[in-house]
């Protein structure tokens, strides 16, 4: 069935640091990437995202700074921090939208399906028809 909000959740990674910095490695990934982008020079408040997905999901990871992430299922709604060295898969069927809340964010986003213009669901209609029109689409969040 598809994720509601409530079992979307963030992870943290183990970092390494010393005095030459900061070393993440990341072993395991919820999904099978076929495409990886990131965002950086976000402006602080600056609204990224603003849609879900019919059949892309999504592990996004913020590397540095943090992000509030707005989430809907199309019933339900909530709000959380992504901050650094923190990620969260997005399953299908989940409307986004992420703001910038310190300077220097990088939000590196795995993929695991091409990028599909029509894949996109623009508006939370979209997200609720999509929905009730696919009640037995299986995913793992
Ligand atoms: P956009 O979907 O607006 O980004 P966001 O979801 O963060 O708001 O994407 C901005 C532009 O980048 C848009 O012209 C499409 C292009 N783009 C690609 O070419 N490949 C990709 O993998 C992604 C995610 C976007």
């Amino acid at each position: 069935m598809f994720a509601t909000v409530d079992q979307i959740k963030t992870q943290k990674f183990q970092s390494y640091v010393d005095d030459r910095g900061t070393l993440v490695p990341i072993e395991s990934f919820p999904i099978p990437v076929a495409r990886i982008f990131y965002i950086r020079n976000i402006p602080i408040g600056a609204e990224r995202g603003g849609h879900g997905h019919k059949r892309c999901r999504q592990f996004l990871i913020c590397q540095t700074g943090a992000l509030r992430f707005v989430i809907s299922d199309g019933v339900n709604e909530r709000s959380f921090e992504l901050a650094q060295e923190h990620g969260v898969l997005l399953p299908v069927g989940i409307y986004s939208t992420m703001t910038t809340i310190e300077s220097g964010t990088v939000l590196l986003v795995l993929c695991d399906r091409p990028y599909e213009a029509e894949d996109y669901l623009r508006n939370l209609d979209e997200v609720r028809l999509f929905r009730d029109s696919n009640p037995s689409i299986a995913n793992s969040c």
